[in-house]
This record gives C-alpha cells, sequence and structure tokens, in this order.
C-alpha cells in the first residue's frame, strides 16, 4: 500500500522577542495573569520587512534540505495561512516564485487547523499518485491583524512559520491517519471582519478597527477541548488504536491550560510527552504552531523508531482536525 510520509520538516521564527513585560507597558495587563492564563512567556514579532511568504520561505528551505531533497524535486505547494501576503495573488505562488520553481501553487484557508488540512490535502495528492513531492507551509505574520490596544487577543499571538515535506520516498513519520472537522456556526467567535468582500477597506472599517482579530476567547476555549478530544478519539478509532498506543501528543499550541485540559484526557501520557514548550515561547501562531513544535521535536531527537505522534488543532471557523504519524527511521 502507498504511504505518504512527511519526510523533511523546517521552522522559522523572527528574532524580535515581545515579552509580557513589554505588553504591561502597552495595555493594562500583566506578566502574572498572562502567565496564570495562557501560559505564555513571550512570543516573536516579525520586522517590517518580514512577511508570511519570507518567514514561509525560510521554513520551506529548511523542510527541503532536511528532506535531502532540492527545490526542483517539490511538484506542489500549499501554504495554510490567516495572514497571506496578498488575498490574492497566493502566498503560495511568491513562495514558488522565490524557489524558483514550477507546478501548482495554492494557499489553503483552515485558520489554525491548517497544518493538518495541508496533511490532508498533500496524503491524497502523493498516495493517488497526483504529485510526488508536496510542500506544506504553514506561516502567519498575526502581528499583521492583532490590534496591539486589545488586551484581550494581543497578548496570545505571535508570529513564525513551519514547513514540511510530503512524498512516499523517504524515511520519515508516516501519515496513518488523518481526520477533520468545521462547524461554521460559530464564524462570529473568532473572526477578521474587515477587509473582504462583505466589509471591503473604507474609512469607517478602519475607524471601526475591523482589520483586527476578534476573539471571544473563553468561548472558543471550551468548543477547542472538546473538539480536539473527539478528533483524536476519532484518529484512533480509524486505526483500530487503543489511548496507550500514543506516544506523544502535539496539540495546537493555543493556551497552556487548553493543552493541560486536553492530555488529562489522555493521562497515560506523562507531561514531557505532551508538547507544551512552544506556547510559552512563541504564543500562539495559528496554523503554524503544530509543524513548529513538531519540527523542534524531531530536531531534539527524542521520538524513537515506531513510536506514534497525534497533532490536534482547533481554529476559526470554527475548523479542528487530528492525525496520528508513526516514526519510519
Ligand atoms: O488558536 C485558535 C483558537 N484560539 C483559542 O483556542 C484561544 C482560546 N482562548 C484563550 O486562550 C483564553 O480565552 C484567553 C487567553 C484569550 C483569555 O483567557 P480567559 O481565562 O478566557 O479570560 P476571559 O476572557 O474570560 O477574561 C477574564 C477576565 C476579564 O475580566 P473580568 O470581566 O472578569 O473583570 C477580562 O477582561 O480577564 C480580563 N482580561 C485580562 N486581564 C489582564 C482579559 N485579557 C486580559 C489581560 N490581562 N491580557
Amino acid at each position: 500500500m502507498k504511504q505518504a510520509k512527511i519526510v523533511g520538516t523546517g521552522s522559522y521564527l523572527p528574532q524580535k522577542i515581545l515579552t509580557n513585560f513589554d505588553l504591561q507597558n502597552m495595555v493594562e495587563t500583566s506578566d502574572e495573569w498572562i502567565v496564570t492564563r495562557t501560559g505564555i512567556h513571550e512570543r516573536r514579532l516579525a520586522q517590517e520587512n518580514e512577511f508570511t511568504s519570507t518567514m514561509g520561505l525560510a521554513a520551506a528551505k529548511k523542510a527541503i534540505d532536511d528532506a535531502q531533497k532540492i527545490p526542483q524535486d517539490i511538484d506542489c505547494i500549499i501554504v495554510a495561512t490567516l495572514t497571506p501576503d496578498y488575498i490574492f495573488p497566493s502566498t503560495a505562488c511568491l513562495i514558488q516564485h522565490a524557489l524558483g520553481i514550477n507546478g501548482p501553487a495554492f494557499d489553503m484557508q483552515a485558520a489554525c487547523s491548517g497544518y493538518i488540512y495541508g496533511l490532508s490535502i498533500a496524503k491524497a495528492f502523493v498516495e493517488n499518485g497526483q504529485y510526488k513531492n508536496v510542500l506544506i507551509v504553514a506561516s502567519e505574520k498575526l502581528s499583521s491583524i492583532v490590534d496591539y490596544s486589545d488586551r484581550t487577543t494581543c497578548v496570545v499571538f505571535g508570529d513564525g512559520a513551519a514547513a514540511c515535506v510530503v512524498s512516499l520516498e523517504g524515511k520519515g513519520l508516516s501519515i496513518d491517519s488523518v481526520k477533520l472537522g468545521a462547524s461554521g456556526e460559530y464564524a462570529d467567535l473568532l473572526i477578521l471582519p474587515g477587509g473582504g468582500c462583505r466589509h471591503p477597506a473604507t474609512h469607517e472599517t478602519v475607524d471601526q478597527k475591523m482589520h483586527y482579530l476578534r476573539m471571544k476567547g473563553n468561548e472558543v476555549f471550551k468548543h477547542a477541548i472538546r473538539n480536539m478530544e473527539s478528533a483524536v478519539r476519532e484518529c484512533l478509532a480509524d486505526l483500530h488504536l487503543e489511548e496507550s498506543n500514543i506516544d506523544w501528543l502535539i496539540p495546537h499550541q493555543a493556551n497552556k491550560r487548553i493543552i493541560d485540559a486536553l492530555a488529562k484526557r489522555f493521562s497515560h501520557l506523562s507531561e514531557e510527552k505532551v508538547v507544551q514548550n512552544v506556547i510559552s515561547k512563541y504564543g500562539n501562531t495559528s496554523a503554524s504552531s503544530i509543524g513548529i513544535a513538531l519540527d523542534e521535536l524531531r530536531k531534539e531527537g527524542k521520538v524513537q523508531h515506531h513510536e506514534k505522534i497525534v497533532f490536534t488543532a482547533f481554529g476559526a471557523g470554527f475548523t479542528w482536525g487530528a492525525a496520528i504519524v508513526t516514526n519510519q527511521k
């Protein structure tokens, strides 16, 4: 049976750090509140000349290198982002040009679940033989849509990028199962109201701050835990596996309290098997967070042969998803 694998990973974080102490000088908040409620200590911010495409390109080059391939081996590019350089053309086309390659390239928007949605599409593409080496890039310049006078959102989000190469050939993480979900009835709970065709940019949309993201955080929170857990269970059922077969859990890095609540539902996993340091260092990087966490975990060399990693994410839409991969060295 043809089996898609993640054969290379990469990530890129901008150098500029925004700490909780910096934020204390910008809005009415405290390091103590942010750490207790979110687990975040600091986040990265892109410079003015860094964009979703340039950060994504940096992560992509590392992933291609890690896969022991060259850019010309890539025959399809999928970019997951909710902060594209432009509404059009796609950020994927900008990255394709920068890599100097041909082949289809498109953006795909599933908010924070983008990396997992991307894995599902790439798996289908390579397993059905349509493309050989699919590059997934998840990249976000969330600082471009965050209102740094709104304490309920500005403490949470950060910038960063991740990428991976999905292929049939080579060593890596076999993508054993992917399950996706969505529920548009909650669209208003996490939304960028302005800039689309419903509210194109006008002086009024700018005055009303409609080009900044808005989130009803505590409502999103409840849905996040429930849907991520059920997506993981769907993947387990799909593969006829038990909870105890999971060796590592990489949840979307949205909030340490969400990660902890999810970890409790998979209580056989010890604390060090649930990735949670990424939220502390980089905040919520939306589509990029799982890819960044995966890249760091792989580079630390902790994942043993045949161990299974579960990814799960939840985001605006709402969208959610989970994937189970196995390390095939
Ligand atoms: O990535 C996509 C999915 N996104 C998520 O999963 C995000 C999920 N949500 C969250 O991470 C959390 O809901 C937040 C971190 C955004 C907020 O934490 P919370 O514990 O849900 O706080 P809350 O919104 O219920 O607010 C509690 C209190 C409020 O004050 P009152 O009304 O009780 O007086 C807020 O005004 O905390 C206040 N507050 C703050 N205080 C200090 C909100 N933000 C801050 C802040 N500093 N930065």
